[in-house]
């Protein structure tokens, strides 16, 4: 078994990259990915050059959400694989230096879940009731709910059941779907549960733990009505960043910290999907003793602009590190970079209104800044997570079929929000055939369609294609990667280290108007053009690696480059 030598925990600079498993490849036909075609595709994600790989839901789950509806947390969905699939795939990727990060999803579970089952089954004020939040209605006959909270995803954050005699009964709480009950972490019974399902999957060898809705969990617990107050502003409210979570995560850090650091995959992580209205309300989960990373969206929120952008790097810069703090421009939640940037937006989860087309002349814009973005995040300090497809410059597909889409979010809001189907389309392995590679060719027989339809154009962004090609998406990530893991000054940085710093640091310099430029020390100078026109590059001796043609010493709008300095 391989150990770990170096004194700093991997997690503190790795590149992550986010596999949506249902979405990434196919081994056995279905028309849905799995964790056989993942574990095949290992040589693709190790030659791109990441370091980890963070897997999102694959556990047994009736799909109200993609798998964060979990119906039981220690096992594989059939339709992915098995357990022991997953220890093949865990032991595999070791071989290739890959870790695997696993999600938990402690919110709420599935109301398929065992558990929920048996809630409903029981009585009010039951055992089995008390592991959710279940209430009794409002109103006369208890026919309206309980509170006015609002689900995430549109509607009542209440749904009413039919007690076992048949009659109308209590409310439970879902801050998500109806298929999704929240657990009432004021009862020790549910941490309990979950910190077996933690050393669960710690013990098989995960690297770490990706922690769903991380600033929801404990609820006020009066239950009282919220006054002008909606689930996406993300500030501090009845049911997000209760001050309850940091006793919980202290509580955890404990469980990851007791596992062998000095074994592959080394020091254990924990990385929490915390949403925040203000660096104020992320603070207090940057707390040492708390979980080792919060993810940073200050790049996902951002807009294409060089004032917006530079203020978000500085503040998670001043407020922890990337490597407490890993930067991120995309996941299975947010619109695609290369379309969000082509309008300049910046990201929210759970929808995409108001996105350009495909065939939008913007978009050329969209791949070029996306590409600069990419050259952006992997210079920042600390670690950083790319999410399958980003690095194939894969566009946001706005144009799925209304009954196509698979999201809740799309349901709930009666179709007024698209949702995030378009960002979790199936990966085009091969620039033509059957679903572009994604399932194994079918031959003579029809083959099965992916879950979700590809697009016709799909072909045109598949690895196959860009592998062979030196200006791709692809190779440009590849080549930063490498970059990356061999410059000095980047990922944590050595300058860094020598420094005693808290952190791994970065220092601006001065440029012309719309840009970004700064220094890594040794020797590394970032430059971004977010302005109109042509701008002279910073002084340099050499460029290292650039987004786009960079000719006569200027950099071209939309352009990043990676400079010798
Ligand atoms: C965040 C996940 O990333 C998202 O996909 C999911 O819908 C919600 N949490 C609810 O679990």
């Amino acid at each position: 078994m391989s150990t770990v030598t170096s004194t700093r925990p991997w997690w503190q600079e790795a590149v992550v990259y986010e596999v949506y498993p249902r979405s990434f490849a196919d081994a056995d036909g279905d028309g849905i990915g799995d964790l056989d075609g993942l574990r095949r595709r290992l040589p693709y994600l190790a030659d791109l050059g990441v370091d980890a790989i963070w897997l999102t839901p694959f556990y047994p789950s009736p799909l109200a959400d993609g798998g964060y509806d979990v119906a039981d947390y220690r096992d594989v969905d059939p339709r992915l694989g098995s357990l022991a699939g997953f220890d093949e795939l865990v032991a595999e990727a070791a071989e290739r230096g890959l870790r695997v990060i696993v999600d938990l999803v402690p919110n709420h579970c599935s109301s398929e879940h065992p558990y929920f089952e048996a809630a409903l089954a029981a009585a009010p004020g039951s055992p089995e009731r008390e592991m959710f939040l279940f209430r009794d209605g409002r109103g006369p006959d208890g026919d309206e709910p309980p509170n006015n909270w609002q689900s995430v995803f549109h509607g009542p954050a209440w749904t009413r059941v039919t007690e076992p005699d048949g009659r109308p009964g209590q409310w439970y709480l879902h801050l998500f779907d109806a298929g999704q009950p929240d657990w009432n972490w004021r009862n020790p019974a549910v941490n309990s549960y979950f910190e077996d399902i933690i050393r669960f999957w710690l013990g098989r060898r995960a690297a770490g733990l990706r922690i769903d809705v991380a600033h929801g969990l404990f609820k006020d617990p009066q239950l009282a009505d919220l006054s002008g107050l909606a689930a996406e502003d993300h500030a501090p409210s009845a049911y997000f960043h209760r001050a309850e979570l940091h006793e919980l995560y202290r509580l955890w850090r404990v469980i990851l910290d007791s596992f062998e650091p000095d074994e592959f995959p080394g020091a254990r992580t924990a990385v929490g999907e915390v949403w925040y209205d203000s660096p104020a309300t992320l603070k207090p989960y940057l707390d040492a003793t708390g979980l080792p990373q919060v993810f940073n969206f200050n790049l996902i929120m951002s807009r294409w602009d060089a004032a917006e952008l530079r203020q978000a790097i500085e503040v998670m810069d001043t407020l922890a590190g990337g490597d407490r703090a890993p930067w991120v421009i995309g996941n299975h939640d947010v619109a695609r970079p290369v379309t969000r940037y082509a309008g300049g937006q910046g990201g929210q989860p759970n929808g995409a209104a108001g996105l350009p087309r495909i065939g939008d002349p913007e978009l050329p814009a969209g791949f070029r800044r996306a590409r600069a973005a990419a050259l952006l995040l992997l210079a920042l300090p600390g670690s950083a997570y790319i999410y399958q497809g980003e690095e194939l410059g894969l566009p946001e597909v706005v144009e799925l079929p209304d009954e196509a889409r698979q999201d809740p979010t799309f349901r709930r809001s009666g179709g007024t929000v698209p949702g995030r189907d378009g960002c979790r389309v199936p990966l085009p392995w091969t620039s033509g055939g059957h679903s572009f590679g994604f399932s194994p060719d079918p031959g003579d027989h029809p083959g099965t369609p992916p879950w979700l339809p590809q697009p016709s154009y799909w072909g045109q962004y598949s690895v196959a294609r860009q592998l062979a090609d030196p200006d791709s998406f692809f190779t440009l990530y590849r080549d930063a990667l490498r970059l990356r893991r061999s410059h000095p000054a980047l990922g944590y940085g050595e300058a860094a280290d020598l420094s005693g710093a808290s952190g791994p640091r970065m220092t601006w310099l001065d440029g012309p108007a719309g840009t970004l430029v700064f220094r890594r020390d040794p020797g590394f100078v970032f430059a971004a053009n977010l302005g109109q026109g042509a701008v002279p590059l910073p002084p340099h001796r050499q460029v290292l690696l650039a987004s786009g043609p960079v000719e006569d010493g200027k950099l071209p709008p939309d352009t990043a480059a990676w400079l010798a300095g």
